[in-house]
């Protein structure tokens, strides 16, 4: 580092300069780097996973190799490096060992303590020359030689490091901020739209980690952004996003709708509302098991009246009650639940602005579909010869109805026929009536046409460029959703295939994706929504269909699927053959995944082979936390 007139603000903690003790290959990193700093405590505190560090390389006096600190370990050595000698002479050498660490507070004596860190390459240097008068100016470019041994180690200052975390997006592309580094909240880290909802990306961490927080950021972001058109389509199997997503729910710039698959999904009162008010409904009562008798024999369809209602017509329940209802039953994030009464007028104008919507044709399937997704529960374990007798009895028994839409006087006819002759099943088969009766009993309303939404108005929206649009899908039943989730990206798809159509981008997001993508299929709704996510990630590209996963048992996800996004979120995995599969979908060192192990709620490791400044190295972040927004938005956006 000769240069005197150097650029100011290239270093920090000038004062502490390592030194590259080793440098070994690695498969994943090219190499690792073994960096000893002399121990201060100042400086212990001073180093943190993620620090970029400057080291001269051999292409020429000039170039410095800039690499990324994954692990930092003070140690002692002359402590022992096991537990096993002698207990009394163990613990008297530590004693006096453990006062190095206090004495040494900003200068370093001792020989025997040092700051070991460990490193890869960012596969990046930059040119010190002289006379350069701003940070702006210094060329940084891709690495052309490899750090030399031996030589001095300097820290990076926060101005060089938001450089390079940013380097590879080119100034046209548009950008979003999804956080700033972890450990200097100065820099922040940007990411490339388009190649990330392009190039998919996938979330994975324990629970309670912050996944549902980041994608509700993630998708703000990619709302939000004033110059490209997105649209977003999240699969919303835990009802959590009401609260998450609240404001953009309810903004103006953003045609947004929470789609209902099957009514059964509202509360009552919030059904009502969309419902048309009821004429004296057919039947005064609802039918009961013990009334089922009495159907069977007329064969008239089932008209069941509102839920909760007597004869006669219904009054319509007002604004206040329903936007109620769906505010008890929706899951908000714990730290907002002190707010919650703040949301109701919210709710009140969602519903106004009609953004709540049932999926408008009623949502078929067959009997054959029904069977197929109750099969776990009604087979139970009964073993394999057992399952293909009763396959074929069932497919004996009701092959007329079969391939019928299940309303709700063919489950009452079809459990008349399988009332009779049970033949060995009969345990089976009574859990599957029990779960025909509930069909029996599904309400059957008119939902207000405006209330009302059809598969080819979400196709339509998702790949208009004209406004930005976000479909929340929730059901009840997530059977539903997986059934959907098919045949709405297949229906998107196909249509911009046929027409070569490849804007606006469309991003479909999968929270909880092991209840989608399974390793293991069990029913036919799961082979639909892996069949609709294998298509994105696959193939999706093309179109500007993209895909985003989020889980917490990376294990259990269909390994292929798993292998495709090029942007990955990492937060703590206990589980070892969780991150095991993360380090080999990505191709990273198993032993840079161990500082998440370190991470609060919010942390992640950040990665990708297309959207962020640098290419495949792992970059440890703190996400914003899309409470603070929702909490802002509640402090300011009162409804209009
Ligand atoms: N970026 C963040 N900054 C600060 N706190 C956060 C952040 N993200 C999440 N949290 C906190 O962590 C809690 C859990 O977050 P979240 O529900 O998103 O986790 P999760 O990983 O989706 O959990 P689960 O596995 O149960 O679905 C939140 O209620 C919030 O308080
Ligand atoms: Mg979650």
């Amino acid at each position: 580092m000769a240069s005197v007139d150097r650029v100011p603000n290239l270093f920090r903690e000038e004062a502490a300069i390592g030194r590259l003790m080793l440098l070994e290959p690695d498969p994943s990193a090219r190499f690792k780097l073994t960096i000893w700093f002399d121990y201060t405590r100042k400086l212990v505190n001073a180093i943190r996973e993620g620090d970029l560090v400057a080291i001269p390389n051999f292409g020429a006096d000039d170039r410095f190799s800039l690499c990324q600190i994954f692990q930092v370990v003070p140690t002692h050595f002359a402590m022992a490096t096991d537990v096993k000698g002698y207990p009394g002479f163990l613990m008297d050498a530590a004693k006096s060992a453990s006062q190095d660490w206090t004495l040494q507070e900003e200068k370093s004596y001792e020989d025997t303590t040092k700051i070991v860190c460990e490193a890869i390459p960012m596969n990046l240097e930059f040119v010190d020359k002289p006379g350069l008068a701003a940070l702006q100016n210094i060329p940084v470019l891709p690495e052309g030689s490899v750090p030399m041994p031996g030589k001095e180690v300097r820290l990076v200052s926060s101005e060089l490091t938001e450089r390079i975390i940013n380097y590879g997006i080119p100034k046209e592309k548009t950008v979003f901020e999804i956080g700033t580094l972890l450990r200097d909240e100065k820099v922040p880290v940007k990411i490339d739209l388009e190649d990330f909802v392009k190039t998919h990306f996938g979330v994975f961490g324990y629970t309670g980690v912050g996944k549902s927080n980041l994608i509700s950021t993630v998708i703000s972001k990619v709302l939000n952004d004033p110059r490209d058109v997105v649209n977003v389509c999240l699969f919303d199997l835990m009802g959590e996003y009401l609260g998450l997503l609240i404001d953009l729910m309810v903004s103006g710039n953003i045609d947004s709708k929470i789609v209902c698959l099957g009514v059964e999904t509202l509360p009552g009162p919030a059904l009502s509302y969309v419902s048309e008010a009821k004429k004296p409904p057919e039947t005064t009562h609802a039918p009961t098991p013990a009334s089922l008798d009495s159907i069977l024999a007329s064969q008239v369809k089932v008209k069941t009246p509102n839920p909760g209602t007597g004869p006669g017509p219904q009054p319509q329940p007002d604004l206040g009650t329903a936007a109620r209802s769906l505010l008890d039953t929706a899951l908000l994030p714990k730290r907002l639940k002190s707010r919650t009464e703040e949301f109701l007028p919210h709710i009140k104008q969602l519903m106004q602005l009609q953004k709540l919507r049932v999926l408008y044709e009623p949502y078929k399937q067959t009997l054959r579909s029904f069977i197929d997704r109750n099969k776990s529960s009604v087979y139970g374990r009964i073993g394999e010869p057992k399952r293909i007798a009763l396959d074929a009895f069932l497919g004996r028994k009701l092959q007329a109805f079969m391939d019928q839409e299940l309303i709700s006087s063919i489950a009452a006819t079809v459990i008349s026929t399988l009332s009779g002759d049970q033949g060995d099943f009969g345990p089976q088969l009574s859990v599957l009536i029990e779960r025909l009766k509930e069909v029996v009993h599904q309400p059957q309303v008119d939902v207000k046409r405006e209330y009302g939404i059809t598969l080819t108005d979400i196709v339509k929206s998702l790949n208009s460029a004209k406004t930005r649009s976000l479909f929340i899908v929730i059901s009840h039943d997530p059977n539903k959703i997986r059934e959907f989730s098919r045949e709405l990206i297949s229906e998107s798809f196909e249509q911009r295939r046929r027409t070569g159509q490849i804007t606006p981008l469309s991003l479909f997001v999968f929270d909880e994706a092991d209840e989608f993508i399974p390793a293991n299929i069990q029913g036919s709704s799961y082979s639909d929504s892996t069949e609709a996510v294998e298509m994105l990630a696959r193939r999706g590209r093309k179109f500007g269909l993209g895909v985003g996963i989020a889980t917490q048992r990376v294990t259990y996800l269909n390994t292929s699927i798993m292998a495709q996004p090029h942007t990955y979120f990492v937060s703590k995995l206990p589980r070892e053959t969780d991150r095991e599969r993360v380090s080999e979908a990505f191709a990273i060192g198993n032993d840079v995944l161990v500082q998440t192990f370190k991470f609060h709620k919010g942390n992640w490791l950040i990665m990708s082979h297309d959207a962020l400044g640098v290419e495949g190295i792992p970059i440890p972040i703190k996400s914003h936390n899309a409470e603070d927004r929702i909490n802002s938005f509640l402090n300011d956006g009162k409804p209009s």
